[in-house]
């Protein structure tokens, strides 16, 4: 570790080789190896002089063959361990934020992230059951605060994401994860109801990257993780503005990945499938019955905490997108080889309503 040249005065921002970094050079490093593995008795290069044409001398591979074939494996071993290891290290020691982390898979995220050796940072609007989710992860044995946090109000994100900074010297991970959703037909949603899902949903991510990019970049490190959805691929009859909002998200992130890359930062967004959270209470519905808005959902939904792993092993490849969920893949998958199909589908769903 240490400090970035370009940091900026008074603040002790930090430069990190992450461990990811340090695979990568492992791997190369193998890449780079001269090849011995060529089977015993063909030609090989020794390495040595040139004969007498000037050409450089072989000679055959002989004994010493078998013995750096064995050498070979055993640093093909020990670099695919490092890469392995390093990656179930990318999160040790690393300061993670994570936005709507009272519940669901903010929540799910931030225990993840705690029992992987994280400090983590709760953000949330709902102070109290953040205090709860923090102090429960600090019995454990976590570093773990909670701060109160609105996502729709620019003030409060960059406090949060400051403080954290200058408490800590850095951000290695914001998790932009604080989401809302409202049900029902489009033909039903007043500007207000459009403009709520914005705040929330696109603002938010907009304000959390603007507070925390230049952190970032002054670092020469930095992964945003910005949660959207499967609704930002494929149609989503009943929430045309959630899809909308989460869309957004899925542009902003991919298109940010492309120009953050050169400064060291990298950018994921995350595609869950349906998950098994509060957001099916808390959701609001307009002009449909709840019950059939329950009913509707076509699987049975998946663990927070098994999606907070998916997501937590898509950051540590740095995955683009992160599916999660095989229904999820499946969708997406359907959407991109049979698009017509995928339309096809939602059509259905949109004349059979909820
Ligand atoms: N649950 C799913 O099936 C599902 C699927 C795809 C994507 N997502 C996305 O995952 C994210 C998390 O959703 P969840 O299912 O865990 O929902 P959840 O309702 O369990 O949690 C959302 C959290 O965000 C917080 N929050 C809401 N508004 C906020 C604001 N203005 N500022 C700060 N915090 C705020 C809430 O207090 C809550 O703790 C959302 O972005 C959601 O769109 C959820």
């Amino acid at each position: 570790m240490v400090v970035s040249p370009a940091g900026r005065a008074g603040d002790a921002y930090l430069r990190h080789t992450t461990p990811l970094d340090t695979a990568a050079a492992a791997v190369s490093a193998l890449r780079c190896a001269p090849r011995v593995d060529t089977p015993v008795g063909r030609p090989v290069y020794d390495g040595g002089g040139v004969d007498s044409a000037g050409k450089p001398s072989v000679s055959a591979a002989g004994p010493h063959a078998a013995h750096r074939q064995t050498s070979t494996d055993w640093t093909l071993r020990a670099g695919v361990a490092v890469a392995v290891r390093v990656r179930a290290d990318s999160f040790r020691r690393r300061i993670a934020l994570v936005t709507g982390a009272a519940s669901g898979i903010g929540l799910a995220l931030s225990q993840e992230l705690a029992d992987r050796g994280a400090t983590v940072v709760l953000a949330d609007l709902d102070l109290e059951r953040n205090e709860e989710a923090a102090r429960a992860l600090c019995a454990r044995g976590a570093e773990a605060t909670a701060r109160r946090l609105d996502v729709t109000d620019p003030e409060s994100v960059s406090d949060v994401v400051r403080d954290t900074a200058a408490r800590h010297g850095r951000i290695d991970y914001l998790f932009n994860n604080a989401g809302i959703n409202t049900v029902g037909e489009a033909l039903h949603f007043c500007l207000d109801d459009w403009e709520h899902l914005l705040s929330v949903n696109v603002r938010g991510v907009i304000h959390g990257v603007h507070a925390v990019y230049p952190i970032m970049v002054t670092q020469g490190s930095g992964h945003i993780v910005n949660v959207a959805s499967l609704a930002a691929l494929v149609p989503s009859p009943f929430q045309v503005a959630y899809a909308t909002t989460k869309h957004a998200v899925l542009g902003l992130s991919v298109s940010l990945r492309a120009e953050a890359r050169k400064y060291g930062v990298r950018v994921s967004a995350v595609c869950p499938g349906f998950i098994a959270t509060r957001m099916g209470e808390t959701q609001r519905v307009i002009n449909v019955e709840r019950a059939r808005v329950d009913a509707a959902v076509p699987l049975r939904p998946y663990p927070a905490a098994r999606c907070a792993r998916d997501i937590l092993h898509g950051v540590a490849r740095n995955q683009e997108i992160i599916l999660v969920t095989a229904f999820a893949r499946w969708a997406y998958r359907a959407r991109r080889w049979c698009p017509a199909l995928a339309s096809a589908v939602a059509g259905r769903v949109g004349r059979r309503g909820l």
